[in-house]
């Protein structure tokens, strides 16, 4: 590969200069063993993110930026896609023109990629896809997938919402939902708004209506403010990921509403996803925030995981769900059974969040 070679390359003139230095062996030539250690080939990784919209973006790409660095073997090429898929076509067909090694794509969109993965696959170039999912007619488009169950993670937050309004006794139908949805065909957003619509058909709750908030603090003002001009009775606010939730917050105080639990006496309860930021957990420990499914962003060391399993003529699952946690500093629901499976609720205390954000 272009990389490679020039990696090799630069290293036998290193070598070759230090013999010109005089620092080789006997009769100026350089001991053969000494110009072989040196060549070392760095992995070259192209990393299309999608763009940068969330606390969890962030903390996802400083995973991969501190994982595939020089001192571990990797030369990484990031490139941003600022929330375009156009911007991530253009990156993948140019760590292609650069015959990197590896590609790794994290996907703003799920569909639209069969043309351009396919180049891939012709130049030879394993395509390993990270958090959110690709929807392509030939799955043999890419390597593999690493990520979350993002419908289970929506699953988890309704089942907590079941449980709770049980517990307190209000009626599904006295459930006022409006949703801040993420953004709009990613499989976060897909997944999540499928587990809340799935709980309303089933439980028979009342969705006012349903937004996207780009996974942003800022839209997620905005819609809420939106809401909050269009609907007087809501009473749950289902936010796609923390940032959108800390907007909603903002626009609910702003507008003198309460934000909280108890929804039976006139205050707005928030649930959300994420919990990457000790903010959140934080907003989670006032109340101001009912419960949050985690969405775990630390993908750096899985993809490397991956990539050696690859690099040793091994073939990876295809599908590696991360397991992830569900909390809530409200002690009412302790556990909850999803399609048969047990999932303990994490009750926040600051000894907990010390303990996650040291
Ligand atoms: O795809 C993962 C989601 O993308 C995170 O939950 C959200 O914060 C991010 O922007």
């Amino acid at each position: 590969m272009l990389k490679k070679s020039l990696a090799i390359m630069m290293t036998v003139m290193l070598g070759l200069m230090m013999v010109g230095c005089g620092s080789s062996g006997k009769d100026g030539q350089a001991p053969e063993s000494t110009v072989k250690e040196e060549i070392k080939e760095n992995i070259v990784v192209g990393f299309s993110q999608l763009g940068a919209e969330s606390d969890w973006r962030s903390a996802h790409t400083e995973s991969m930026k501190a994982t595939f660095t020089e001192e571990n073997g990797y030369e990484l090429i990031f490139e941003d896609g600022q929330q375009k898929q156009a911007n991530q076509i253009m990156a993948i067909r140019t760590f292609i023109q650069q015959e990197v090694d590896y590609i790794v794509l994290a996907p703003v969109t799920e569909t639209g990629w069969d043309t351009v993965l396919q180049e891939a696959k012709d130049a030879g170039i394993p395509v390993i896809i990270v958090d959110r999912m690709v929807d392509v007619s030939d799955e043999s488009l890419f390597t593999c997938w690493v990520g979350a169950d993002f419908e289970l993670e929506g699953q988890k937050v309704t089942e907590w919402l079941n449980q709770y309004a049980i517990a307190i006794n209000i009626a599904p139908e006295d459930i006022h939902i409006v949703n801040i949805q993420g953004t709009l065909g990613g499989s976060s957003q897909i997944g999540r708004t499928k587990g809340l619509r799935d709980a309303v058909e089933t439980y028979g709750w009342d969705l006012l209506a349903e937004m996207p908030g780009d996974f942003t603090r800022t839209k997620g003002k905005e819609v809420m403010e939106d809401f909050l001009n269009l609907y007087d009775n809501i009473n749950v606010v289902y936010c796609e990921n923390d940032n959108e939730a800390y907007g909603a917050i903002e626009a609910i105080e702003s507008a003198g509403k309460k934000v909280g639990l108890d929804i039976m006496n006139g205050e707005i309860m928030v649930v959300s996803f994420d919990g990457v930021k000790r903010d959140a957990m934080s907003y989670a420990l006032k109340g101001k925030i009912a419960c949050i499914a985690e969405c775990n962003p630390l993908h750096g060391p899985r993809v490397q995981a991956i990539i050696e399993s690859l690099e040793a003529g091994e073939q990876p699952e295809k599908f590696y769900f991360v397991d992830e946690e569900i909390f809530s500093a409200n002690e009412t629901v302790k556990t909850l059974n999803i399609n048969g499976k047990d999932y303990q609720v994490v009750h926040l205390t600051q000894e907990i969040i010390e303990q996650r954000y040291q």
